[in-house]
């Protein structure tokens, strides 16, 4: 069962045994636990070198307070993981005008808390917010052909299987300095489809 709260401006997002909440500055440790070797490509991005880079990363942080979650444990109130999603316009070329209903997550859990049904626990309520309480229409994700964790994760939501992009996008580059592009899938889910 999902609880929704709204304290002061912060939203929290309360689940049997997780609560997801904006980040605090007093985080940075818990995530450089996960994010000091980025499990995957497309994270690389987001390496932290250092406590000093994981503080720096947290203040940029504080101020996301409706699309931006940390997964903490109920319990310990540990951080384990993120996940977000921010409104799109939904069709491609939009202009201005279109309706920004699209929301695209990206999940990450530290290794140490995987395997324990924590990610599809945070991710479900999370759909449900964003459907329920900031209009999506439509959820879609990406997630690289060899990512099963990820795709099983997916399904386990619901989300169709939409289609396999070949070399779709690059995150690192190859040893000889040229782009490593990696095989996507898309998959997509609609309000109809999750309401029922
Ligand atoms: C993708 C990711 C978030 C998935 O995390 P996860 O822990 O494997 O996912 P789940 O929460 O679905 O849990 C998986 C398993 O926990 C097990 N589990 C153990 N205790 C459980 C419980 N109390 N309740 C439910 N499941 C439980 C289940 O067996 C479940 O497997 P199943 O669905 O086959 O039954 C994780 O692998 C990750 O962080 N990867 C690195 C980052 C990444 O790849 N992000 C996505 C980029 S596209």
């Amino acid at each position: 069962m999902k609880k929704i709260r709204k304290e002061r401006d912060n939203m929290t997002i309360e689940t049997e045994r997780l609560i997801l909440r904006p980040f605090l500055e007093t985080d940075a440790a818990d995530v450089l636990e996960y994010l000091e070797k980025p499990a995957v490509n497309c994270f690389a991005c987001m390496k932290l070198n250092s406590i000093e880079e994981a503080k720096e990363e947290m203040k940029k942080r504080v101020g996301e307070i409706e699309y931006y979650f940390a997964i903490t444990l109920k319990d310990t109130g540990k951080v384990i993981g993120e996940i977000d999603a921010y409104p799109e316009p939904g069709e491609p070329h939009s202009d201005e005008s279109a309706p920004k209903d699209t929301f695209s997550p990206c999940w990450m859990l530290n290794k140490a808390y995987q395997g324990k049904g924590y990610a599809y626990e945070a991710a479900h309520a999370f759909f449900d917010y964003l459907f329920k309480e900031k209009g999506a229409r439509r959820i879609y994700a990406y997630t690289e052909d060899y990512n099963t964790s990820s795709q099983h994760l997916c399904e386990k939501l619901g989300m169709r299987r939409e289609g396999l992009f070949l070399e779709f996008i690059s995150f690192v580059n190859n040893e000889d300095g040229t782009p490593h592009y990696e095989n996507t899938y898309q998959y997509a889910i609609l309000k109809k489809e999750w309401d029922k």
